[in-house]
């Protein structure tokens, strides 16, 4: 049997070159050897103010990048949470099993608030209980997540236990999986920051679908440090992240660049980046743009992966429902 794992992306901005490199990239390669969920969290869109019109538009457009990136929608499970009801539902019943004190540590929440003071809303603050509940329909084994999220998923494994000590074993206990070789990759306007898709420059992003003239644009634009020498160095985390970024798109090894770029100047590395990042993301809008003429067919791989999923989380929120009493309907 092989081992469940579930990831997503909340629905905000557009998915970046650092998406692809940190996560997504990772999970192609998990797809063969695990029975994979990968969903487009755009409930957890919401917890921001979204435009009804392009709020829907970039939903069917992240469904359309997960697999113009690679993730196969026959062999794994690609869905809209918004979809499956389960999991507003399942978020409703954990709320009331979760103290406000555990909610109040979450440092994501604690940021998000303080960048966002007009719209801090409940939805903010109970966002990891949905993705608790992301996680425990499907009885998930592993769930890779990035630095950011590890601290909800610990919040998740707090929940299980709060929901078994009364009621009873019910929920597979999720770890986090920790991917080999997950390079973090940087702002490219503060390299001290994780690349963010929903940074309000978009200067600091490249995103999957920039067309080439942007991405050089960006990529040139980058910050560096003073200095000229292509090195890797803990102190330059400007020209440090874009080695990172050559490395892993190139499959080089750090040291190996270096020694390319001996004699030359952050300029030449910065256009060679800017080349190959133009070129690694290629064939995906090729395929993403080919996915999006034909609407029709894109809708019915939306269906193909909600109705599988559908399947899981329903059994487990019967299971649920059961447990903490409601009444039932059907006999
Ligand atoms: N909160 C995650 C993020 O923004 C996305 C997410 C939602 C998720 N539900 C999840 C990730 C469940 C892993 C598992 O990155």
């Amino acid at each position: 049997m092989k081992k469940t794992l579930l990831s997503g992306s909340t629905v905000t901005g557009d998915l970046t070159i650092g998406n692809y490199i940190g996560a997504i990239n990772n999970w192609k390669k998990l797809q063969d050897d695990y029975n994979c969920f990968y969903m487009v969290a755009d409930l957890h869109g919401l917890t921001v103010y979204q435009d009804p019109k392009a709020f829907k538009e970039r939903s069917l457009s992240f469904f359309a990048q997960y697999i113009a990136l690679g993730l196969d929608p026959d062999k794994n499970t690609i869905f809209l949470q918004s979809h499956i009801h389960e999991h507003a539902e399942l978020t409703w019943i954990l709320s009331c099993l979760t103290p406000m004190g555990y909610l109040n540590r979450m440092t994501q929440f604690k940021d998000k608030s303080a960048k966002n003071e007009k719209n801090i809303n409940a939805g903010l603050y109970t966002y990891p209980v949905l993705m608790a509940s992301d996680i425990l329909l499907y009885q998930v084994d592993l769930v890779p997540v990035g630095e950011d999220q590890k601290q909800h998923l610990e919040l998740c494994r707090d929940i299980v236990s709060f929901f078994q000590n009364r009621y009873g074993e019910t929920f597979k206990l999720p770890e986090p999986y920790i991917a080999k070789m997950g390079a973090r990759i940087m702002s490219l306007q503060d390299p001290t920051k994780k690349m963010s898709k929903s940074d309000d420059n978009p200067n600091s992003f490249i995103s999957i679908i920039d067309p080439p003239k942007t991405i050089i644009k960006k990529v040139k634009s980058a910050v560096t440090d003073s200095g000229t020498e292509v090195k890797y160095d803990e102190e330059k985390a400007g020209i440090s992240n874009l080695l990172t970024m050559y490395s892993v798109l190139s499959g080089k090894t750090i040291s190996e660049i270096e020694n390319d770029y001996v004699g030359k100047m952050y300029g030449h590395l910065k256009i060679d980046l800017a080349d190959l990042v133009v070129e690694t993301l290629k064939p995906v809008q090729e395929k993403y743009a080919d996915l999006m003429k034909n609407k029709d067919h894109l809708h019915q791989l939306m269906k193909q992966g909600s109705e599988k999923a559908r399947v899981v989380a329903s059994k487990t929120l019967d299971t649920v429902y059961d447990k903490v009493g409601l009444y039932p309907e059907h006999f």
